[in-house]
């Protein structure tokens, strides 16, 4: 079992790496095994909706997008996790993750997930709900923690004296760990992932 954590801040060793190498650790302590993947500071280009991922399975711009794809299957969980930019995820995480999603998120069905924040001070719910939202749209089971995982400080010396946003870190992937566990053993006994029905597509004009 293993876990991909992707930092989607500009800075390598910041806040949210802090709150994502707790994740970590307690993945490591229940037996888990995962991978910190920093986006990294060029920009990401934002999804100009080409559509070219469905005729070709591949995003048009083959850059760090196309790399995480190629390597989903080898990830049984997911967290995302961002710096809280003017109350919402990162500009990077967010192009990322529409591009990621539109171009290779059925590679992530029934895989269990989780968002992460940090921040100075506020916005952190708001950039947290913005991440959830993909999770919900895909079939991935949202993992939670004792309260919303966000952590806060404007650096990671600050946020790993932020007690209480570590501790949420380490439930978080205790929890995480729990649910990884959960899903083998019921594939084990034989239970199946739901069959998918052809999608029915609506808008609001018929
Ligand atoms: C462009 C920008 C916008 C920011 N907006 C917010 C904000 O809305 N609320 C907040 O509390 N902190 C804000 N911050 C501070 C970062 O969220 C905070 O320093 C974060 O912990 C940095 O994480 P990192 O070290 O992983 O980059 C902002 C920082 C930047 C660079």
């Amino acid at each position: 079992m293993k876990v991909l954590l992707v930092n989607g801040g500009p800075h390598k060793n910041g806040a949210t790496d802090c709150a994502l190498r707790a994740v970590s650790e307690a993945l490591a302590d229940e037996g888990v095994e995962s991978e910190i993947f920093w986006l990294g500071n060029e920009p990401v280009a934002a999804c100009i909706g080409c559509y070219a991922c469905k005729k070709t399975g591949k995003c048009f711009k083959d850059d760090v997008v196309n790399k995480v794809a190629a390597r989903l299957d080898e990830f049984d969980g997911f967290v995302f996790g961002s710096p809280v930019h003017y109350a919402a995820t990162s500009g990077a995480l967010s192009s990322f993750m529409d591009r990621l999603f539109m171009s290779a998120g059925e590679k992530m069905y029934m895989k269990p997930a989780a968002a992460v924040v940090s921040c100075r001070r506020g916005g952190a719910s708001a950039a947290f709900d913005e991440i959830n939202k993909y999770f919900t749209i895909s079939s991935m089971p949202v993992v939670s923690s004792q309260y919303w995982n966000q952590i806060h400080g404007s650096n990671a010396q600050e946020a790993m004296q932020d007690l209480e946003g570590i501790q949420t870190m380490k439930t978080l992937g205790k929890n995480m760990a729990f649910l990884l566990k959960c899903i083998e053993a019921g594939k084990a006994s034989g239970i199946s992932l739901p069959e998918r029905e052809p999608l029915v597509r609506t808008n609001f004009i018929r």
